[in-house]
């Protein structure tokens, strides 16, 4: 049962029925200083191609932007605190992301996040081939963000701020990107962009489409359960369970060697739920920049090329996947 009890803890929260949240709620703007290789404030004006500036926004599928290599070929885990910002606009002094990187993206806005998941050849912006990349967030070793300085912007609000809680995931083939715009008394802004799962892939920390690789397509949603997160009675409210990455390190005690194990045993294959979602809106590609246009601040907002679409192929679903009895199982097991 150890590994039980490692593994999992039961959270008791309190039913309620008001699910307002709260955008100036602790913790969700970012009060400290704008990295050093940074504009002041999100502009409209792109860096060339060595930039180092290190801000993205995040505002729509058409507009948003990603931390990437700042050289081509190393592997992102090597890298994560010197990564820089590419954007699909020409904005915050920041790299342009080249036209045809991305084959799909999907982008969604939920209460509490913004999230905007892509599949594409992202070697074109320097990512080593077949280099399974790693995770990117706003801590980092040094606390200083992973990259170092990095920070994020989105407009969803009406206006830009500035994000405190953020995680990328990114790799040779996809990248997966959650600003955290809100929280409530239950969910605060750090717990709904957990990053310490860092082995999961995109499709168990940040649920959502992930069958239409092929798609370009923008939604409304309601937000998942926080990373790693199972509601027991699979109604969102009342008691949690949550998984811990397995992680193995080895402790050199006195001379002596000790392999030590934590972490859950028993990997769920999947997030619990995936939120429905609605009001989705599908285009041909991106109406991304195909050159830099410094002077002009409105160029690529009414962009002729993508053909929206009502779509309301993205109902409800609901997956209770094996690892959801698992938990089940397990939680049972600890309250008994
Ligand atoms: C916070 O939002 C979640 C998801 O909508 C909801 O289940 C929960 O009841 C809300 N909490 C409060 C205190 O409103
Ligand atoms: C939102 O959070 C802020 C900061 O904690 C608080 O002052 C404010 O009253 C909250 N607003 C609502 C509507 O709960
Ligand atoms: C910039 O990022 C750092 C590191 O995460 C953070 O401490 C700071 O508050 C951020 N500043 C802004 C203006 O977003
Ligand atoms: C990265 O490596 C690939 C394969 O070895 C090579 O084709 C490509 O030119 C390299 N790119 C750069 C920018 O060095
Ligand atoms: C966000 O910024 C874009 C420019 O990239 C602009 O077109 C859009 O209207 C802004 N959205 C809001 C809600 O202010």
């Amino acid at each position: 049962m150890r590994y039980l009890s490692a593994a999992l803890l039961a959270l008791s929260l309190t039913a309620v029925s008001a699910q307002d949240v709260n955008s100036s709620q602790n913790g969700v703007l970012a009060t400290g200083t704008m990295g050093s290789t940074n504009p002041p404030s999100p502009t409209m004006k792109a860096g060339d191609a060595g930039s180092n500036a290190r801000l993205l926004s995040v505002n729509s599928i058409d507009d948003f932007c990603i931390f990437g290599p700042k050289e081509a070929n190393k592997t992102i885990g090597d890298t994560e605190g010197e990564q820089v910002a590419w954007c699909t606009q020409p904005r915050n002094d920041a790299r342009l992301i080249p036209d045809g990187t991305f084959t799909g993206v999907h982008f969604i806005t939920t209460p509490f996040y913004v999230q905007v998941v892509g599949w594409g050849d992202l070697t074109k912006i320097g990512l080593q081939d077949a280099d399974y990349g790693g995770e990117l967030d706003p801590h980092g070793a040094t606390g200083e963000g992973n990259p170092i300085g990095g920070n994020v912007t989105s407009n969803v609000s009406g206006t830009d701020e500035n994000y405190a809680e953020w995680m990328e995931f990114i790799s040779y083939e996809q990248f997966c990107l959650r600003v955290c715009t809100a929280g409530n008394d239950t969910w605060d802004a750090a717990t709904m962009c957990e990053h310490k799962l860092d082995e999961m892939g995109c499709g168990f920390i940040m649920p959502g489409d992930y069958e239409q690789k092929d798609v370009f397509q923008s939604c409304d949603a309601d937000a998942a359960y926080p990373p790693g997160m199972f509601s027991v009675a699979g109604d969102g409210d009342n008691s949690f369970s949550s998984f811990a990455q397995r992680y193995t390190g080895t402790l050199t005690q006195e001379g002596q060697q000790t392999v030590y194990t934590i972490g859950d045993t028993a990997t769920p294959s999947s997030a619990q739920m995936t939120p429905s979602s609605s009001n989705c809106r599908t285009q041909s590609s991106l109406n991304a920049a195909q050159q830099p246009t410094p002077t002009s601040s409105n160029e690529g907002d009414e962009g002729s090329k993508g053909q929206s679409q009502d779509d309301d192929s993205a109902a409800a679903t609901l997956q209770l996947v094996s690892a959801w009895s698992i938990a089940v199982i397990a939680v049972i097991a600890v309250l008994l």
